[in-house]
């Protein structure tokens, strides 16, 4: 048997390490919604996630797993989105200090609300080396522990609590469809629900002009992403060596979605399910309108991964995807 970064006991420990500092998200339907899919949809909106992103079970659970002589020393990521908000949240809580490097190049509002958290900012050029060497740099002088946003064991096993609520939340699932950026979140998902139902299909939304996850799977092989290109900008990232032989194993298939059909998912996910979705959060539903599934009542879970963006690029996007 193949071993991977966790496995469904570790996701239990970590469930109950994080249980009471995450939210249980509710799970939302839409009748429009489910007709227009061709399936029985169920929306976990990860979007009311603490920090309006899944991420905050992930970077609690290392957080809290952290020693206390570990965690007196902080914690450290490279990031401009989610991960950076909830690790900076999750250390806060802790009451230990976060170190976020963020590229100049980060929105302000960004970087207001990791500094709202109490986290240091240190900014760097916009390149992922001199990301990683200024966190590096932090590391060696403040002796923190670097968290990397998914290819970390205990930050994937925190995603996975996402499967286990389901479970518990919709009765006889089918189908998770889930995002796909580094990978963390569907890997975490695909071990826990194959591990608790092995007949479950699970499958992985990407955006087209980000799918090395689509061309990994197609080839065999790793493959990283250069140059990536969509509106969904949490799914800009590469998989990484502990997140890929998941989604190359346990992952049934990914489906690609272009931008235009995220826009048009986010839309509708809006205006009908009243749900606010960030772009990213909204591939899963766009990649459930492409698939053909067996018949209506196929029970399909999507996860609404995040909900924050600016109000006034939402009603942009909507206009520039009325042109085309
Ligand atoms: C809203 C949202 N959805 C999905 C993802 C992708 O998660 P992962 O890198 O674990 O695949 C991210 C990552 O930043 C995100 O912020």
């Amino acid at each position: 048997m193949n071993s991977y970064a966790t496995d469904l006991s570790t996701i239990y420990e970590a469930y109950e390490r994080i249980k009471n500092v995450v939210h249980r998200t509710p799970v939302q339907t839409c009748r429009q919604l489910s007709r227009h899919g061709g399936a029985d949809i169920h929306f976990k909106c990860e979007n009311l996630q603490k920090v309006g992103a899944f991420k905050y079970r992930g970077a609690s659970n290392v957080v809290l797993s952290l020693s206390d002589q570990q965690a007196s020393a902080g914690v450290v990521t490279h990031s401009s989105g989610n991960h950076a908000q909830a690790l900076a949240l999750a250390a806060e809580q802790r009451g230990i200090p976060a170190h976020i490097v963020m590229p100049s190049n980060a929105p302000q509002v960004k970087q207001d609300a990791v500094a709202g958290y109490g986290a240091r900012i240190i900014l760097c050029e916009p390149t992922l080396e001199s990301r990683e060497t200024t966190a590096a740099a932090i590391v060696a002088e403040t002796d923190a522990t670097f968290i990397h946003p998914y290819n970390h064991a205990g930050i994937i096993s925190g995603q996975a609590t996402v499967a286990l609520e389901l479970f518990e939340q919709v009765s006889n699932l089918d189908v998770i469809i889930a995002p796909v950026g580094g990978g963390g979140l569907l890997s975490g998902i695909a071990i826990a629900a194959k591990a608790i139902n092995p007949a479950i299909r699970i499958v992985g939304a990407e955006p087209a002009g980000a799918d090395d996850a689509f061309r990994s799977k197609a080839s065999g092989q790793l493959i990283a992403q250069t140059s990536p290109n969509t509106v969904a900008d949490g799914l800009l990232t590469s998989l990484g060596d502990l997140t890929w032989p998941v989604v190359r194993d346990l992952v049934d298939e990914i489906v690609v979605v272009d931008d235009f059909q995220i826009i048009s998912a986010m839309k509708l996910i809006m205006e009908r399910a009243k749900i606010l979705t960030e772009p990213s959060g909204a591939v899963s539903y766009a990649a459930a309108v492409k698939i053909d599934f067996e018949s209506a009542d196929t029970s399909v879970a999507c996860v609404i991964s995040g909900g924050n963006m600016n109000l006034s690029r939402i009603s942009e996007l909507i206009e520039n995807c009325r042109d085309r």
